[in-house]
């Protein structure tokens, strides 16, 4: 999978990838997402957050909403249209200071400060140099800074998907706890925790916006989870560690 290759699928999914969270059941699993996400912002009174991979500003949109004023956050995108996207949703936002290009997997982070949290939300599984991207976030916080990040579990239906992206139909990448845990301590990461949101097929998340259906389906959720703890099985794993 090349840069230009990666660019040139975002840039034409531009907007539309905002439909991809429509579906009241998909919104209901954002929910659970931000909710998490938002949860790591660190109290301390200059949070400096950046959102890499920022899309149509799902990510952004939380973080600016659940910090505190004295919060500033900064974000950037592969894709031109992405970053136009949110530059225009975002203009008169006081907490965004900025939002860049960047291509993480070939660049480094083009901020000069560090940073006390860093989220990269459903990226890494589209780039196949994911460690060494991992490694540069890890320069780039703050002693004690947080990331939270996300990666498709290989011990999960997922794995059946058959996902690809891109016009060459490159396969997305997996992987799984154990290694997770492995390339983060080389790294120098701790303090890790992994857990997911769903472990049911995705395709069930587009299936029916009805609402019994929708519950029906959280709650099947719900007792998998209980059955199986939050990270078996799970689907996207969210991952939080720190420096
Ligand atoms: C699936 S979308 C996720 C958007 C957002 N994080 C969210 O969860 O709603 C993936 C985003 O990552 C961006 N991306 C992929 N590879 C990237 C890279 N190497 N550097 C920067 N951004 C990248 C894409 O352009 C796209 O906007």
């Amino acid at each position: 999978m090349n840069s230009k290759s990666n660019k040139k699928y975002w840039d034409s999914w531009n907007s539309r990838y905002s439909d991809v969270w429509k579906p009241l059941a998909r919104q209901e699993m954002s929910k659970k997402e931000t909710d998490y996400i938002v949860s790591k912002i660190p109290s301390k009174k200059n949070p400096r957050i950046l959102d890499i991979g920022v899309g149509n500003g799902r990510i952004l949109a939380a973080l600016s909403k659940k910090s505190t004023r004295n919060t500033t956050i900064y974000g950037l995108d592969i894709s031109q249209k992405m970053v136009e996207i949110c530059n225009d949703r975002f203009y008169d936002n006081k907490k965004i200071k900025k939002i860049e290009v960047c291509d993480l997997s070939l660049d480094t982070i083009p901020y000069k400060t560090k940073f006390s949290l860093i989220t990269i939300i459903r990226v890494l599984k589209y780039n196949s140099n994911w460690k060494k991207m991992l490694k540069k976030m890890y320069d780039q916080l703050e002693s004690g800074g947080g990331l939270v990040f996300t990666m498709p579990n290989n011990q999960s239906v997922s794995i059946f998907s058959g996902d690809t992206f891109s016009d060459q139909n490159t396969p997305i990448i997996y992987t799984n706890p154990s290694n997770l845990k492995k390339v983060l301590r080389s790294i120098g990461f701790k303090n890790i925790e992994i857990l997911a949101f769903s472990k049911l097929p995705n395709f069930l998340y587009h299936l029916s916006n009805h609402k019994y259906y929708v519950r029906f389906l959280i709650a099947s959720e719900r007792l998998l989870e209980t059955i199986f703890g939050n990270a078996l099985f799970g689907r996207e794993l969210f991952i939080f560690c720190s420096k």
